[in-house]
C-alpha cells in the first residue's frame, strides 16, 4: 500500500504529486472534444472550458499532437508552434489564477487518423503496416530514422509544453494511439529491436519517456495505459505479462503518477479480443502515486482511496458536463447529464454552457 493512502483519506484529501500539493484527490480525464481552430490553436472557449474546471485537483488536458503527423481528428489542439504555445499559455494562466494545477496530455496518433488530416494527405505512420477497422488508410511501417524523428518531435512538444506554462505533462501511452500500438503486438509485428519479444516491444514507450524526462524531470511526467482497452483495433497475445513488465520499469523512474484506464472504453470496437486480466491488479506492483480511471462515481472513488487501490482518481464523462464537480461532489447535489451530441466539435453549447450549481440554497 502507499504511504499516502491510510483509511482517513477521500477525494477531498489533499495530495502531493512531485513538487506539486494538489487540493484534492479529483482529476479531470483528458477529453478530446475537437474545438481548437482550423488551425489546431487553442481559442479563447477552450480558455474559458479549462478555467471553469480549475477546482479539479488536477486537469490533464485533452490529447495534443506533438506534430501535424501526430494529429487524428479534426479540431485537435497541437503543441509543435509559436501559436499554440501563446494561445496555452493564456489557458495555463487562468487555470493558476484560480489555484488550479495543469498538465498537457502529449498525442500522437500513429495509424489512427482519418482521411484528410494527415500532411499532404500522405499514409498516417505506425510501427507495422496492419489497418485499423474503419474509414482508415493502410499506414507506413516506420523507418528507424523516422522513429527518430518523432523522438525529436516528442522532445519539441515538452519544451513547448514547458514554455507554455504547465505544471507537467502526460505521456498518452493508452488507448490504441502510437504508442500502445508499439506496446502491443496485435498492431506491432516488427522483425528489428522495436518488435517481437515483449522487452522490445516497450523501448519506443521508454525511449519516448527519456526524451520527455529529459526536459521536464521525472517528478512532473506521469504515464497513461490502458492494458485491456480494445479500442482503436487493439490486442495483445499476453496483455498481463506485457504491462505487469511496463509497470515494473516505471516504477524506477518516480514518476508524477500512473494513470490506468483500468478496462475497455464505452464506445470501444468489439472487433477484437483481450485476454482475461484485470489491469487493477497493476496497482499492487506499482509503487509510485496511482491514478485510476474508468466509470468512477463519488462512491467508488472513495472506497478505492480508502482501500489503498488508488491515490488520485479522475473522471471523465464528469467533467464535460459538471464543470464544478467537485463542489457538487462536496455538498452531494446532482449532477448535470451529458448530451452525446455536443461531445466532439462544434460551439459553445454542450461545451462552456453547462451550468454551475446555485450553492447559495445548500
Ligand atoms: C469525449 C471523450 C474524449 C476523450 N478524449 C481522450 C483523450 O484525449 N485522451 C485520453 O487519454 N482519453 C480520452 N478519453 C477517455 C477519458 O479520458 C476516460 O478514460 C473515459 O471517459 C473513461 O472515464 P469516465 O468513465 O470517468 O468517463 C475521452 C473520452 C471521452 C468520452
Amino acid at each position: 500500500m502507499n504511504s499516502q493512502t491510510v483509511l482517513e483519506q477521500d477525494l477531498f484529501s489533499p495530495v502531493q504529486i512531485g513538487p506539486y500539493q494538489l487540493n484534492n484527490r479529483i482529476v479531470m480525464a483528458p477529453l478530446t472534444r475537437c474545438r481548437s481552430d482550423d488551425d489546431n490553436v487553442p481559442t479563447e472557449m477552450n480558455r474559458i472550458y479549462y478555467q471553469q474546471r480549475a477546482t479539479a485537483g488536477l486537469i490533464i488536458t485533452e490529447g495534443t499532437q506533438i506534430s501535424p503527423q501526430g494529429a487524428g481528428y479534426p479540431n485537435t489542439p497541437g503543441i509543435y508552434n509559436d501559436q499554440q504555445v501563446e494561445a496555452w499559455k493564456r489557458i495555463t494562466d487562468s487555470v493558476h489564477a484560480q489555484g488550479g494545477h495543469i498538465f498537457l496530455q502529449l498525442w500522437h496518433v500513429g495509424r489512427v487518423s482519418y482521411q484528410g488530416i494527415q500532411p499532404n494527405d500522405q499514409a498516417p505512420v505506425a510501427p507495422s503496416s496492419i489497418k485499423i477497422a474503419g474509414d482508415y488508410k493502410q499506414p507506413h511501417a516506420l523507418k528507424l530514422s523516422e522513429i527518430d524523428d518523432i523522438l525529436y518531435d516528442y522532445r519539441n512538444a515538452a519544451k513547448n509544453a514547458l514554455a507554455a506554462g504547465f505544471d507537467g505533462v502526460e505521456i498518452h501511452a493508452a488507448n490504441g494511439y502510437l504508442i500502445d500500438q508499439f506496446l502491443r503486438d496485435g498492431s506491432n509485428n516488427r522483425t528489428d529491436q522495436y518488435g517481437g519479444d515483449y522487452k522490445n516491444r516497450i523501448r519506443f514507450l521508454f525511449e519516448v519517456l527519456h526524451a520527455v524526462t529529459h526536459i521536464w524531470g521525472n517528478d512532473r511526467v506521469g504515464v497513461r495505459l490502458s492494458p485491456t482497452n480494445p479500442f482503436n483495433s487493439m490486442s495483445d497475445s499476453n496483455p498481463e505479462e506485457l504491462f505487469k513488465y511496463v509497470v515494473k520499469q516505471l516504477n524506477s523512474f518516480n514518476l508524477a503518477y500512473l494513470h490506468m484506464v483500468e478496462g475497455a472504453l464505452s464506445f470501444s470496437d468489439t472487433t477484437t479480443e483481450i485476454p482475461a486480466f484485470d489491469s487493477r491488479s497493476l496497482r499492487d506492483i506499482y509503487q509510485g502515486t496511482y491514478m485510476a480511471n474508468l466509470g468512477y462515481t463519488k462512491q467508488s472513488a472513495n472506497q478505492a482511496i480508502q482501500n489503498g487501490k488508488a491515490d488520485l482518481v479522475s473522471f471523465g464523462d464528469l467533467f464535460i458536463s459538471n464543470p464544478d464537480l467537485p463542489e457538487r461532489f462536496l455538498h452531494n447535489v446532482p449532477l448535470n447529464k451529458t448530451n452525446m451530441d455536443t461531445r466532439y466539435g462544434g460551439t459553445e453549447k454542450g461545451y462552456i454552457d453547462y451550468p454551475q450549481f446555485d450553492f447559495s440554497y445548500v
